[in-house]
């Protein structure tokens, strides 16, 4: 059995180049969604290294004493939530299942006691990839739809129906509105408050003096995209196109303000009025995941 190691910060350079190499299939899509960070391995590092301390880990297997890197797993992971997002496994050999189970094992005894679920996000056509997560334990949760809109040539105008600038007051609201659309979620409220800045953005459609829609998106200069996190509308202020110029605010402020040339976004197969506003708006799929989850027993 080869020997796997938690890699070291000083060695995430070296290792972001073996992710970009080996998370590239010859069909350009990338085997682990988690994984792909930026189309070049400067930018796959710069992303690691700005994870913050003790909120990364990343285990590797050599082949042999100072041999080459047979393979990785790795996680962003947020201990307060007890979660881990896994990235990988990404072997030199992509059939390697037994080194793909033992790196996932091997990372899941790195991570503090406290992350107690695990999730992970594959291509949906990876199938040995999907097979070594099922023998690690892992369960198949929901499909989720990547999509992607490319700079048309004309973004559209900033919608009259979104204030250029959310008041605290609206933004509260907005959150709240967040909270109730997705109590699960990763970005709770108060965080999604909390994080508010020049790269991460929340917009908010007033309707009757309340906040009736949101959109939260982030600006990501080292993938020199826009990332719509999330958007929702009440549940009673569906159908009128609030949805599509939140959606419409979240393009024009990544793409006029910003200047990127694309904006993605995530969407979970069951949720088909968004996939239907997406496909309207011009968006295209590019990219498949199979949602993976295991939770960790006492
Ligand atoms: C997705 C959501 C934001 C859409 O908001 P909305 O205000 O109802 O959307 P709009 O009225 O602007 O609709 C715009 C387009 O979306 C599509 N659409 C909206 N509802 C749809 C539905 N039920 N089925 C299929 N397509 C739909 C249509 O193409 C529509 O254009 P059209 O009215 O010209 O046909 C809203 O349904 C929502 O908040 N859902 C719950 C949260 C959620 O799923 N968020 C997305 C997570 S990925």
């Amino acid at each position: 059995m080869q020997k796997i190691d938690i890699v070291a910060r000083a060695h995430w350079p070296e290792l972001a180049a073996f992710i970009h190499r080996h998370n590239r299939r010859s069909d350009g899509r990338a085997r682990c969604l988690h994984a792909e960070h930026g189309d070049t391995a400067d930018a796959q590092a710069s992303e690691m290294l700005a994870i913050p301390d003790g909120e990364a880990c990343f285990v590797a297997a050599r082949a042999g004493t100072g041999g080459e890197w047979s393979g990785m797993a790795g996680c962003e992971l947020d201990p307060a939530l007890g979660r881990a997002w896994l990235r990988g496994p990404l072997t030199r050999d992509a059939d390697d299942a037994a080194l793909q189970v033992a790196l996932i094992h091997a990372l899941e005894a790195a991570l503090p006691r406290a992350v107690r679920r695990f999730d992970a996000f594959p291509q949906v056509s990876e199938t040995a990839l999907r097979a070594s997560y099922r023998a690690a334990g892992y369960r198949d949760h929901m499909q989720h739809h990547v999509f992607c809109l490319e700079r048309p040539q004309a973004p559209p105008p900033w919608p009259e129906a979104v204030a250029a600038q959310a008041s605290p007051a609206a933004a509260e609201l907005a959150a709240r509105l967040h909270e109730q659309l997705f109590p699960d979620t990763y970005l709770t409220r108060t965080s999604m408050l909390e994080s508010l800045d020049d790269e991460h953005r929340l917009f908010a459609a007033e309707v009757g003096g309340t906040v009736a829609g949101y959109v939260y998106v982030q600006d990501k200069p080292l993938e020199d995209e826009g990332y719509i996190d999330f958007i929702g509308v009440s549940a009673q202020a569906r159908g009128r196109g609030l949805g599509r110029a939140l959606l419409d605010a979240a393009v024009h402020w990544a793409m006029v303000e910003r200047g990127r040339p694309r904006v993605s976004l995530t969407a979970r197969q069951d949720r088909t009025p968004a996939l239907g506003l997406y496909e309207a708006a011009g968006f295209r799929e590019v990219a498949a995941g199979a949602h993976m989850i295991k939770v960790r027993t006492a």
